[in-house]
Parts: C-alpha cells; structure tokens; sequence
C-alpha cells in the first residue's frame, strides 16, 4: 500500500441489486471509493464485478439502489452522461479499434471533449475557424503526452491489431486516460498478461493514481497484484458483498477465504 493521501468519498454505492431476469447478479451492494484512492473488487467468476462497474458507468440501470458522484446521486444515467460527469473505463475485453493506429485509437478518448468545446465555440463565434483548430492542436498534444507517458511512442502509427496484447491494453488504458477522468474504472487490466507485462501494467496504474491524482476502481484476479496496490478491497460473491476493508483485513476474512477455496482458487 503506498501513503498517498486519500480524500473524501467521492464514489458512494447505495443498496444496488441487478437483475437479469431470474440472475441476481448484484444484490444490495453498499461501498464507497475514496478521492485518489486505488479501491479494488475481487470475488470468483461471475460474482458480479463487471456488472457493479457497468452499473456504476451507466451501461446498466440498477433495478434498485442509487449511486452518488462528487455529491450528484443518480441512479438513471447513460454511459455518454456518466463519462461526461468524469468517469472512464477499460473493458474486460478489449474495445479497441483493431485497423486503426494507436495515436487515433486514443484520440477516440478525446472526442467527448472536443465535441462538446467545439459545439460551445460554434454557439459563441459562428464564424471562428481558428479556435477550433487551436483546439485540435490541443488535443493532439495531450495525446501525445498520454503516448509518452505510457512509453509506447514507437508505435503511434501502429495499427493496434499488430500490436502485442499486452500493448494493447496499455493503448486502451491511454484512451481512457485521454477523457481525463476523475475516477477510473479498470476491468482486469492485467488479465492474460505474462509476469513482465503485469509488472508494466502495475507501475502505470500506480503512476496514473500517483502523478494525475486519478481515482481508481480495479477489477483484478491476481491476488499478489490486489494486495500490494489497493488501499481498501471489496469482495463480492454471488452477487452479495462478503468483505470490505484494507487488503490485510480481507486477507484474513472467514467468508472470503471460504468463498475462494470453494471456488477452487
Ligand atoms: N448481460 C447479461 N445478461 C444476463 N446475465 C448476465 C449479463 N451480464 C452478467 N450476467 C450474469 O450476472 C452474473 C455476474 O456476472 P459478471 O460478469 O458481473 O461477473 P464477474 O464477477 O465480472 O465475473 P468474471 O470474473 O468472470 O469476469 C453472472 O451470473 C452472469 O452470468
Ligand atoms: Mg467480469
């Protein structure tokens, strides 16, 4: 656990229960993430972590509970007015644009932004070109920055489906880093990586925590991983929260180790 320090609640999960139709997928889930914190969610297969971050992210509606950001609570919101609001995210599986380069792949990341200031220059000045254009250089040089801090500058041109899958991860984790979040919500970013790539993976999201002060939400397997960067660790399991608490805490909870060995882990 590193010493940052960690402000107040900027994420608070209210009593979310997720059907889909006879699954219960998540059932009355309370947790709050911390400003600046690294706040995990483990639990064996299907235990509902990707479910909890599409909820949280817009994709799903919860069938009942509330989530509050920043203080705003909402429990109807699209995934365009959630990002909007300063919530990324990565998937579990990759969704990036193979036959496009890394450069472009990660300038996707940029277009809420550039969208939304252009329609606001076009409504303040009709007939201004240049600030637009002012604007894209912008963009461009934030990217570039996001290249360079992820060390992958050699393959800016690269179309992203050549590249390694460890790489690739990386290029889709610099997307999510394009839209600027506040929160960063990572599903299994290390997911099928070998040792190196994980170690790799581990300092970027360190650093990303650490230099933009991103808060950040992480869905992980590898239990060294979990207990060596989180600052608090939730477990679900069947859909229900069985742990809470600082990764030394969870180590050491009866129904979490129950839940593991009975899931063969
Ligand atoms: N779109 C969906 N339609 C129907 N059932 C779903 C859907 N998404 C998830 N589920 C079910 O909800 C439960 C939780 O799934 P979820 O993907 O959230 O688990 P998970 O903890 O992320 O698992 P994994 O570690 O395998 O990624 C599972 O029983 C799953 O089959
Ligand atoms: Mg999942």
């Amino acid at each position: 656990m590193n010493t940052r320090k960690i402000g107040d609640v900027i994420l608070d999960i209210q009593n979310i229960s997720l059907r889909f139709g006879g699954v219960k997928a998540l059932t009355d889930i309370s947790f709050n993430v911390r400003e600046h914190e690294i706040r995990s969610i483990i639990g064996p297969n299907g235990a509902g972590k990707s479910s909890m971050l599409n909820c949280i992210n817009g994709v799903y509606t919860p069938s009942e509970g509330s989530i509050t950001f920043r203080g705003q609570t909402f429990s109807h919101m699209n995934s365009r007015q959630v990002a909007e609001m300063g919530v990324a995210r990565t998937f579990q599986n990759l969704a990036l644009f193979k036959g496009m380069s890394v450069i472009d792949n990660i300038m996707t990341g940029r277009n809420l932004k550039i969208r939304s200031n252009i329609l606001m220059q076009a409504l303040r000045n009709p007939l201004g070109i240049g600030p637009a254009q002012r604007e894209e250089i912008r963009h461009r040089e934030f990217v570039e920055h996001i290249i360079d801090f992820l060390e992958i500058q050699a393959w800016r041109k690269t179309p992203v489906g050549q590249l390694p899958y460890g790489l690739q991860k990386r290029v889709d984790l610099g997307r999510a880093l394009a839209m600027e979040p506040q929160v960063l919500l990572l599903d299994e970013p290390m997911a099928g990586m070998n040792v190196e790539e994980k170690q790799d993976m581990c300092r970027f999201i360190l650093d990303v925590n650490d230099e933009f002060g991103t808060t950040i939400v992480l869905i992980e397997h590898d239990m060294g991983v979990v207990m060596d960067i989180s600052d608090r660790v939730v477990v679900l399991d069947y859909g229900k929260k069985i742990g809470d608490g600082a990764p030394d805490e969870v180590r050491n909870n009866e129904d979490v180790i129950r839940a593991y060995l009975g899931a063969g882990h």
